[in-house]
């Protein structure tokens, strides 16, 4: 058994000790989201730090947590605290909490995150389904691969599954919510990007730019687990306006849409939850 999956399945056996609860559906919020999972009917909670080898922030007042629990009747495992490269952590550490959650035995990843608009159309509070992505982070599969979870060369042409997201297409054309569609890029961070990068990533292809979720759903292809992905565009990116960006304003404008964004997630989840029946 290789190193990496030996560590996983110490995090694992962890949280069977715990909780016997099995997730069909497994969320990532972004910023503004956070605390969705407050707001949904709990069956437990597991703190990070209760795991051995999970990645633990080091930094004071940090909070992280998978909360369970069901949305509708869905039953869902939420990550109350994101892991992101930016902070320090090996991209091993970044998406070990997402290998974990496809052990739990979850079979749909839903990710959500608060991007800069790219695209010269959109509008901060306007939402963007993920229909690809580019990273430019590193991969999150370099180093020993985990036989146990999939191959050495995974095929990434369908990250973010075509049914899935028609069911979230529909799901918000129902709500009568306006939905977006784009692509999304990951670069390091956390430093917000210059206009000239700006510029690079829409010539690229770029719709949309955060500093998370492409590494996250790289992994989840890796390991058979299918993904869906939803930006809340927060600002318009670098450039695009003379006002300098602020984590503020990211924050602000994403906490305006929550309540819908809310509203989307919850149908999507229940939707979603649908095709596996
Ligand atoms: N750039 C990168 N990440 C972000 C942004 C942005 O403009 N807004 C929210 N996350």
């Amino acid at each position: 058994m290789s190193k990496r999956f030996e560590r996983l399945e110490k995090c694992y056996k962890c949280f069977k000790e715990k909780i016997d609860f099995t997730p069909d559906v497994a969320l990532i919020l972004g910023s503004g989201l956070g605390d969705y999972a407050d707001g949904i009917k709990q069956e437990a909670v597991l703190e990070y730090s209760e795991i051995e080898g999970f990645p633990v922030s080091t930094v004071a007042g940090h909070k992280g947590r998978f909360v369970f629990g069901y949305v509708g009747d869905v039953k869902v495992v939420i990550m109350q605290g994101r892991v992101h490269y930016y902070e320090g952590y090996s991209m091993e550490d970044v998406v070990l909490p997402v290998r974990l959650m496809k052990l739990m035995g979850a079979k749909i990843l839903f990710l959500t995150n608060a991007a800069g608009g790219v695209n010269f159309d959109y509008h901060a509070g306007d939402f963007m389904l993920i229909s690809d992505q580019i990273c430019m982070a590193p991969s999150p599969l370099i180093g020993e691969n985990i036989d146990e979870l999939g191959v050495r060369f995974p095929d990434m042409s369908n990250i973010y599954d075509k049914d899935l997201r028609s069911v979230v297409r529909n799901t918000a054309k129902a709500l009568d919510i306006p939905l977006r569609e784009g692509v999304y890029i990951q670069l390091t961070g956390p430093n917000y990007e210059s206009p000239a990068e700006i510029r690079m990533v829409r010539t690229m292809g770029a719709d949309a730019v955060g500093m998370s979720t492409a590494c996250e759903a790289i992994a989840a292809n890796h390991c058979g687990l299918k993904t869906v992905g939803i930006s809340c565009i927060s600002n318009m990116a670098c450039g695009i306006t003379d006002q300098p960006l602020t984590h503020a304003e990211v924050q602000e404008t994403a906490d305006r849409a929550a309540p819908l964004f809310r509203k989307l997630v919850t149908e999507s989840v229940i939707k979603l939850a649908e095709t596996l029946k």
